[in-house]
């Protein structure tokens, strides 16, 4: 059975500051996709929030980049927003960076995760969420999880993933993509991934099969809107078991956790922290960058979840490393590499004081 899975998010408000997501939004949201689902739009869907990014979670069968999927999130994020606006809440409408929906979603600010695909006898899926943070923030657990031997060992041991996996990198300030199938492009690879604030990880597929295996955002909010309006918090979409990495493969990048741009107004770097649902509020400094798991099995498109996979003491210990690093950062306060470099800030009065101070600058001998 051919199911597309839709994974559509926007900060329509947050609550309180850019914390967390108020719940008459995700009341609001879970309205709008019932409704969809009574007049057999989905087959399913699952609402939740990653700070002050609400998550539309959907799937049906009408293939990817759906004009009456992507119209039904618009829809419930313009009605999301207008219960923010009512509260009063911070930055509502913050991702809607227009008035009108023509046709699809990408490139209005939402960002998108979808993939369609046969749906197997047991369908693992594992669906990420992040908050404070920017797009490519995935890139380097997308690279363990489908490359490194060391986090899956799958890639050694496992006949059906020992062929290895295609990346789709995209360029995406030139709009541009490029495959790389690995072990054998891997150091290539690594010269764009590991830059991912330009090149990020959409695609990875199973070399074995040909099948879609993960699937990331990589909208850029701050290149669509040409200012700072918020960051793009990306999502990411991973299938499991069989010919993909086991749950705990999947997992694991996380047990260790890597330092992301997008903290504090967008102008900071941070570890990521691997929390429970209940715990994913950016608080200190507006963070540290949160990211979650929501794992499902799909049964003929429902979505039978969610299992909150990071809601687990064994992630106690990345949590911990997460709060030292933090710590570390923190004390450079408003020194790079903590802040991030001039081109990057997504907040900065450099040219305003460059201007006012212009009459003091003197040429070097
Ligand atoms: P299955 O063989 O049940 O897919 O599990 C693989 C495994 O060993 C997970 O660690
Ligand atoms: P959001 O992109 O999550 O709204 O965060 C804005 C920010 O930078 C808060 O410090
Ligand atoms: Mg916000
Ligand atoms: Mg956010």
């Amino acid at each position: 059975m051919d199911i597309t899975l839709s994974l559509i998010k926007a900060d329509v408000g947050g609550y309180v500051g850019h914390s967390s997501c108020h719940p008459d939004l995700l009341d609001k949201a879970k309205e709008s996709m019932e409704h969809a689902k009574q007049q057999g739009l989905l087959i399913d869907y699952y609402v939740t929030a990653c700070g002050d990014d609400l998550q539309l979670i959907m799937t049906h069968q009408k293939g990817q980049e759906n004009e009456q999927i992507h119209k039904l999130a618009w829809n419930t994020f313009v009605e999301c927003t207008a219960v923010a606006k009512k509260l009063k809440l911070h930055g509502a409408g913050q991702d809607l960076l227009t008035d009108a929906f023509s046709g699809n979603i990408r490139g209005i600010g939402p960002g998108v995760a979808e993939m369609q695909i046969a749906e197997r006898e047991a369908e693992s899926i594992i669906i990420f969420m992040a908050d404070k943070t920017a797009s490519g923030a995935f890139n380097l657990p997308l690279y363990k999880i489908f490359a490194d031997p060391f986090n899956t060992i799958g890639l050694v041991i496992a006949s059906n993933m020992h062929s290895g996996f295609v990346f789709e990198v995209h360029d995406i300030l030139e709009n541009k993509k490029v495959s790389f199938n690995t072990p054998e492009d891997t150091y290539d690879m690594l010269v764009f991934i590991g830059s991912p604030g330009r090149y990020c990880i959409k695609n990875v597929y199973s070399r074995q099969t040909g099948e879609i295996a993960a699937s990331a955002s990589t909208q850029k909010l701050s290149l669509i809107a040409g200012r700072y309006v918020g960051k793009d918090d990306p999502v990411c979409i991973v299938r499991s078991q069989g010919v993909f990495p086991a749950v705990g493969e999947v997992l694991e990048p996380f047990a260790t956790p890597h330092i992301v741009e997008g903290w504090m107004r967008g102008s900071h770097h941070g570890p990521i922290m691997p929390v429970s649902v209940r715990n994913a509020r950016a608080t200190r400094f507006d963070g540290p960058p949160r990211v979650i798991a929501a794992g499902f099995q799909l049964a003929e498109g429902k979505l039978i979840g969610a299992n909150d996979l990071f809601d687990d003491p064994a992630f106690d210990s990345a949590r911990e490393q997460a709060n030292d690093i933090a710590d570390i950062l923190r004390r450079m306060g408003p020194f790079e590499p903590h802040r991030l470099p001039l081109d990057a800030m997504e907040y900065t009065t450099m040219p305003e004081v460059r201007k006012k101070l212009a009459p003091r600058f003197q040429d070097l001998d």
